[in-house]
C-alpha cells in the first residue's frame, strides 16, 4: 500500500503549519536571542524596539506567570533568559508584531550589555572542568582489567564525531489561537504534543486541559522537534495567553539553524583487545558527549551510546563510561539513532584500527564476533540475533568475494581511482530506553455509514506511521482501506502521549488500534450471530462480508455496523497498550530494555577521485531484519532515506562553531547535506523475512532508526579507498570525512594529525 499522504503531498494539498489559514487578528512573533555564548546579563534595552509601529508587546522572563522552565530531563533549561545566557541565540525576549517583518526588524533594535564568561565549546574540556550535565555513567560486562593480559593484541585511540543539523524541511513553529474560558488552541509543529502541553503548562501556571495540542503532520523531525519544539510553541502561547490574540511564529532556516541543537557530537576514546585468532576479548570506551547548554534529551542520548556502544557484535569483557559535557552551544538533542550511531563509530573505528595494524580486512574481525543467540549484551539482555543469518546472506547474495576481486582488479588497473568496500553490520534495540514511554493509546469510532476513524498519539512526520496506523485498522475490520482515515494527533483526543520517536511509534501506537478494533470485533460479532441465528464462534469478518463457518454471507460490514448502532452498541473504543516484559535496573545498569532488536549488514561501496579527493558511492548494499514487513514501500522509504542521512552525517554534513560559540556553518550554503547527486549509484535492499515472533506490530519489525547507522560503512569505505591509494596513509577516526580530509590523507606521508595523540599498542 501507497503512503496515503503520497496523492496530496504530490498535489501540494497535504496541510502544514504554514498551511493553516490565518484568523482574523492574527499576530506574529519573533524570538530575540543573545549575540553571546556565555554571560551575565547586565542590561536588556526594548525601549527602540517597542517604540516601532506595529509592535504590539515584548515579552521577557518577567511576564511568565508559572514556571520559567521547560526542562524535560533535568530542570535547567529557561523559557527565556533570566540573569544569564549561556549559548548564542539563547532566547531572551519575544517579540509580538502585526507582522512577521516587523517582528524581526524589532528583534534587531534590541540592545543586551552581556558581561562576558568563559566559553567552553570542546566537550572534553567541560569534562576536565567538571561541567557534567548528569553524573557520569558506566556499563560493564565481565572483566576488563583481567582480560586485556589474556589478549595477544590491544589498540587503542580516538573517534570523533561531529554534530548533525536535522534540516527537517519544515522549520521549527507552532500558531496558538485563544478559546474561551482561556483555553489555548496550539498547532504546533512537534513529535511531541504532549511535551508541548505538559511544558505549556508549567510556563503558564495552568492545567493541561485548558491546552489543546493539534498535529496534522510534520515536515519532517528527525528528532529535531521530539523535544525542541515546545519552546516556540510556549513562546506563541505565552502571547496569547496575554493577549488573547491568535500568535503565530514560524522560524526562518537560518534562525533554526543557529538557534536549535543538533545531534550530540561526541569526543570518545577506545581500546579493544583481541585473541590471536580475532576474537575480541575487551573493549574499552569513553564517550565524551557535547550536550551544549542545558541537559534536553542528552541524558538519554547518553545512555543509549551506551547500549549500543558494543552494536551488532558479542563482546565478553566491556567497560564503557559516558560523560554528558556541558558547553556554551544550543542544547544538542535527539537524532534519528538517539546516540547509538556515535557508540557504534567507535567500536567500529576501534576494529578498523585492529584490522590496519594487523593487515586485515576489518571484515575479518566484524564477522568473527557477531552476535549470536543467547550471547549477552552489556546491559544484561540477552540476543535473539539476526546478526549472522543478514551477514551471511549478504555475502552470498550480493557475491562478496567476487566484489572484493573486482575492486581489486579495479585498483590494480587505474592509479588516480580507486575503490573501497567496507561492511556495516547493526544492531538496534527498539523501545524507549526510558521503561514508562512505551505505552499507547488509541481512539477508534466506527460511524454507522461503517467508515472508521482512528486517532492515536503517533506524529505523522513523513514517516508513513499514519499509513501503517490505517492498515491496521483495516486489517482488523477486514475492509478496504478507503473506508479508514487517520485523524490528526490531538491531546484532547489522546492524551498523554510518548513522543513519536525512539522508532517506536508505530509498534506503540499500532497495537493500541490493533487492540481497540479487536475489541469492537468483538462487540459485533453476536450481533452478526443474531442475526444469522448462529453462534458467535463461527463469526468472522473478512473482505467488508460477515463470514460465517468459513462462508461468505449476504452481511455487509455497513448493515452490520448499523444494526449494532440500532441495537446500542458501543461502537467506539479507547486502547491501551504497554509493552510487556521490558524493565531496566539503572542502579546496577542492567536490565531487559528493549522490546526486540532490530539487525541487518550493508555493503558499501565508493570510488574515489584521488587527485580531486571527492567521491561517489557506487552502491549500498543491504540486508535489512524487518521481522515481516506490513508496508515494503513505506519500509523502503525509511531504509533509503536514512542510508543518504546516515552518509550526510559520515562524509559531508560539518557543523562548525568558532571558539566564541558562533555557529559558522548557519546556512545552506556553507552547510553540505545530501542532494540527489550524493545517493548512492545503487541502493539494494533485500527483505529479510525472519519467522521468529516479536512484539512488532504485525510482526513488522521497527524501521525509523536503524538504516542511519548503515551510513557508517561510507566512512570506512572511503578510508579503505584512501589506503588503496596511499598505504600509509592513517586517516584519523573523525566524521565527517569531507573531501578536504580526504584529499589531505591521500597526500599525507604519514598518519593525518588527529585531534589528540593516538597510541598504539602490541602486546607482547
Ligand atoms: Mo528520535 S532521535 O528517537 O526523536
Amino acid at each position: 500500500m501507497k503512503n496515503i499522504d503520497s496523492y496530496t503531498h504530490v498535489r501540494g494539498e497535504s496541510i502544514y503549519l504554514d498551511d493553516i489559514p490565518l484568523q482574523q487578528g492574527t499576530l506574529f512573533g519573533a524570538a530575540f536571542g543573545s549575540p553571546h555564548a556565555h554571560g551575565k546579563i547586565l542590561h536588556l534595552d526594548l525601549s527602540a524596539a517597542e517604540k516601532m509601529e506595529g509592535v504590539v508587546r515584548i515579552f521577557t522572563h518577567k511576564d511568565i506567570p508559572g514556571r520559567n522552565q521547560i526542562g524535560g530531563i533535568v530542570p535547567d533549561e529557561p523559557l527565556l533568559a533570566e540573569d544569564e545566557v549561556h549559548f548564542v541565540g539563547m532566547p531572551v525576549a519575544f517579540v509580538v508584531a502585526t507582522s512577521a517583518d516587523i517582528a524581526y526588524a524589532a528583534t534587531k533594535k534590541i540592545k543586551i550589555d552581556i558581561d562576558p564568561l568563559h566559553i567552553i565549546t570542546d566537550p572534553r574540556e567541560a569534562r576536565e572542568k567538571n561541567e557534567l550535565i548528569v553524573p557520569p555513567r558506566t556499563f560493564r560486562l565481565g572483566d576488563v582489567d583481567s582480560a586485556w593480559a589474556q589478549s595477544e593484541y590491544i589498540f587503542e585511540g580516538i573517534a570523533e564525531t561531529n554534530g548533525q543539523e536535522h534540516l527537517y524541511i519544515e522549520t521549527q513553529g507552532a500558531y496558538t489561537i485563544p478559546l474561551e474560558n482561556n483555553f489555548i488552541k496550539i498547532y504546533s509543529s512537534t513529535q511531541g504534543p504532549t511535551a508541548v502541553q505538559r511544558h505549556m503548562a508549567v510556563v503558564l501556571g495552568i492545567p493541561m486541559h485548558q491546552l489543546e495540542v493539534d498535529v496534522t503532520r510534520l515536515g519532517g523531525g528527525f528528532g529535531g522537534k521530539e523535544d525542541q519544539a515546545t519552546l516556540w510553541a510556549i513562546l506563541c502561547a505565552l502571547a496569547t495567553f496575554h493577549l488573547k490574540k491568535p500568535v503565530k511564529y514560524s522560524l526562518h532556516r537560518m534562525e533554526d539553524m543557529m538557534m536549535t541543537g543538533k545531534r550530540n557530537p561526541y569526543s570518545s576514546d577506545f581500546k579493544i583487545g583481541l585473541s590471536k585468532d580475532l576474537k575480541i576479548l575487551a573493549y574499552e570506551a569513553t564517550f565524551h558527549q557535547n550536550a551544549g547548554a542545558t541537559a534536553d534529551l542528552s541524558p538519554a542520548v547518553l545512555e543509549r551510546t551506551l547500549f549500543h556502544c558494543t552494536n551488532s557484535y558479542f563482546v565478553p569483557n566491556v567497560k564503557a563510561t559516558a560523560y554528558s559535557c556541558r558547553t556554551n552551544l544550543p542544547s544538542n538533542t535527539a537524532f534519528r539513532g538517539f546516540g547509538g550511531p556515535q557508540g557504534m563509530f567507535v567500536i567500529e573505528s576501534a576494529i578498523a584500527k585492529a584490522a590496519d595494524h594487523l593487515g586485515i580486512p576489518a571484515s575479518e574481525i566484524q564477522q568473527k564476533n557477531l552476535l549470536r543467540n543467547g550471547d549477552e549484551f552489556p546491559y544484561g539482555q540477552k540476543a535473539e540475533s539476526e546478526a549472522n543469518e543478514c551477514w551471511q546472506e549478504a555475502v552470498e547474495m550480493y557475491e562478496v568475494e567476487k566484489l572484493k576481486a573486482e575492486i581489486e582488479k579495479f585498483n590494480s588497473e587505474n592509479k588516480l581511482s580507486k575503490k573501497g568496500l567496507a561492511f556495516m553490520p547493526i544492531c538496534f534495540g527498539i523501545s524507549f530506553t526510558k521503561i514508562l514511554m512505551n505505552q499507547a493509546r488509541a481512539l477508534v469510532h466506527v460511524y454507522t455509514d461503517g467508515s472508521v476513524g482512528v486517532s492515536t498519539g503517533a506524529v505523522e512526520m513523513g514517516q508513513g506511521v499514519n499509513t501503517k496506523m490505517l492498515q491496521v485498522a483495516a486489517t482488523i475490520f477486514s475492509i478496504d482501506p478507503s473506508k479508514v482515515k487517520v485523524h490528526t494527533t490531538n491531546t484532547f483526543r489522546i492524551s498523554n502521549t510518548s513522543p513519536s520517536a525512539a522508532s517506536s511509534t508505530a509498534d506503540l501506537n499500532g497495537k493500541a488500534v490493533q487492540i481497540a478494533c479487536n475489541t469492537i470485533v468483538e462487540r459485533l460479532k453476536p450481533v452478526a450471530a443474531e442475526i444469522l441465528k448462529v453462534s458467535d464462534s463461527v463469526i468472522e469478518l473478512r473482505d467488508g462480508f460477515v463470514w460465517s463457518d468459513g462462508t461468505k454471507t449476504d452481511l455487509t460490514w455497513e448493515q452490520l455496523v448499523l444494526s449494532a448502532y440500532i441495537k446500542r452498541i458501543n461502537l467506539s473504543e479507547h486502547a491501551h497498550y504497554a509493552t510487556p516484559g521490558i524493565g531496566f535496573d539503572a542502579s546496577v545498569e542492567k536490565g531487559h530494555p528493549f522490546a526486540y532488536h532490530v539487525y541487518g549488514t550493508a555493503i558499501t561501496t565508493v570510488t574515489l577521485d584521488c587527485l580531486r579527493g571527492i567521491y561517489e558511492f557506487d552502491a549500498v548494499k543491504v540486508v535489512h531484519d524487518f521481522g515481516t514487513t506490513m508496508n515494503p514501500i513505506v519500509d523502503r522509504g525509511q531504509m533509503e532515506g536514512g542510508i543518504v542521512q546516515g552518509i550526510g552525517w559520515m562524509t559531508m554534513e560539518e557543523i562548525i562553531y568558532d571558539k566564541e560559540g558562533r555557529l559558522r556553518s548557519n546556512a545552506l550554503s556553507t552547510y553540505k547535506v545530501p542532494d540527489i547527486y550524493s545517493v548512492p549509484k545503487e541502493i539494494d535492499i533485500h527483505f529479510l523475512e525472519t519467522k521468529n515472533d516479536n512484539l512488532a506490530i504485525f510482526r513488522s519489525k521497527a524501521v525509523g532508526e536503524p538504516p542511519l547507522m548503515y551510513g557508517i560503512g561510507a566512512f570506512f569505505a572511503l578510508r579503505n579507498a584512501i589506503k588503496a591509494f596511499n598505504p600509509s596513509a592513517d586517516p584519523a577516526f573523525s566524521a565527517p570525512m569531507t573531501p578536504e580530509k580526504v584529499l589531505m590523507s591521500l597526500y599525507s606521508k604519514t598518519a593525518t594529525p588527529s585531534p589528540k595523540p593516538q597510541l598504539i599498542k602490541e602486546h607482547e
